[in-house]
């Protein structure tokens, strides 16, 4: 859990920074970049552009596995591993990944439809979709390739369910991005959306400290702070559940329901594609 996780990282950044692959020379004098985008969002979308988000996303993912555990307190797989669950894949589906970064969400599905399942993995970023083929591009049946969540490079119907894990919060329509998913998944299939949070319990406070102070130290550890900046900018900026939860529903989604896990510090968002 979060609190653990907070205890579990104390002494000075540059000791942490030891513990990270590839940033064994990062220094906590590393300057903040402060040409990340806002962060800002209405009800509808994040502010920056695509082009922007992905400019950000290319500059840290040789660094995005490792930040991304420590920043989750470890928690990420436990998260993945829900939202595959949640996904209801079985073996010979098809299954498509949106925003997939470094892969593991859509490697963790093709395990899962094994055998005989296929697994698409599309991300806006070149570097991270480099990164996926990297790690998991020898396993027949999954593919990774550069796309827009948005304008997806895919047939209508053509997939048993889709997934988005923190990736949402970054697009600029997010209407748009689960309209995108509900083209591509055939009628009766499910979407789940995983997606940082703002905890409401009185308990989650600390999880939100661990959040809004740590996260952007541990960043510039990494020289990335610009980008761990916009992180926590962009989850103050995203709706809560139930304004995602509305939204799917006017997408047309049927079934839609969310859960919090980690004292609510991530969302799970489900739905089901209409039959008729
Ligand atoms: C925080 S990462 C999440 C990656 C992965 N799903 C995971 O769970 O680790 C967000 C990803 O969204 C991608 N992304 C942002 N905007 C996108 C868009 N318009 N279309 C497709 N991918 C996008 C970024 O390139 C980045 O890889």
């Amino acid at each position: 859990m979060f609190p653990d996780g907070v205890a579990g990282c104390r002494g000075s950044p540059r000791t942490l920074a030891s513990h990270l692959p590839g940033m064994a020379h990062a220094s906590v004098m590393t300057p903040i970049q402060d040409d990340a985008p806002s962060g800002r969002a209405t009800d509808s979308g994040n502010a920056a552009s695509t082009a922007e988000v992905r400019a950000m996303f290319d500059t840290i993912a040789r660094v995005y596995d490792p930040l991304n555990l420590v920043i989750s307190a470890f928690q990420e797989p436990r998260w993945r591993k829900r939202a595959v669950a949640l996904s209801g894949a079985r073996p010979g589906d098809r299954i498509l990944d949106v925003a997939t970064g470094t892969g593991k969400v859509a490697a963790d599905l093709h395990a899962r439809v094994q055998p005989g399942g296929s697994v698409l993995g599309v991300d806006i970023s070149p570097a991270m979709i480099r990164i996926a083929r990297r790690q998991f591009g020898d396993r027949a049946g999954l593919s990774y390739v550069v796309g827009d969540a948005l304008t997806l490079p895919t047939e209508d119907g053509t997939f048993d369910a889709a997934t988005i894990a923190f990736g949402l919060r970054n697009l600029p329509d997010y209407g748009k991005g689960f309209a995108e998913l509900a083209r591509s998944v055939r009628p009766g299939g499910r979407v789940v959306c995983l997606e940082i949070a703002r905890p409401r319990s009185r308990v989650a406070r600390i999880l939100q400290f661990w959040f809004d102070k740590i996260v952007p130290i541990v960043g510039r550890v990494a020289g990335q702070g610009g980008a761990y900046g916009y992180l926590v900018r962009s989850v103050r900026g995203y709706p809560g559940p139930d304004r995602i939860a509305e939204i799917m529903r006017e997408v047309g989604f049927e079934d839609v329901v969310w859960v919090g896990m980690s004292g609510g510090i991530v969302t799970l968002h489900t739905g089901t594609v209409p039959k008729s």
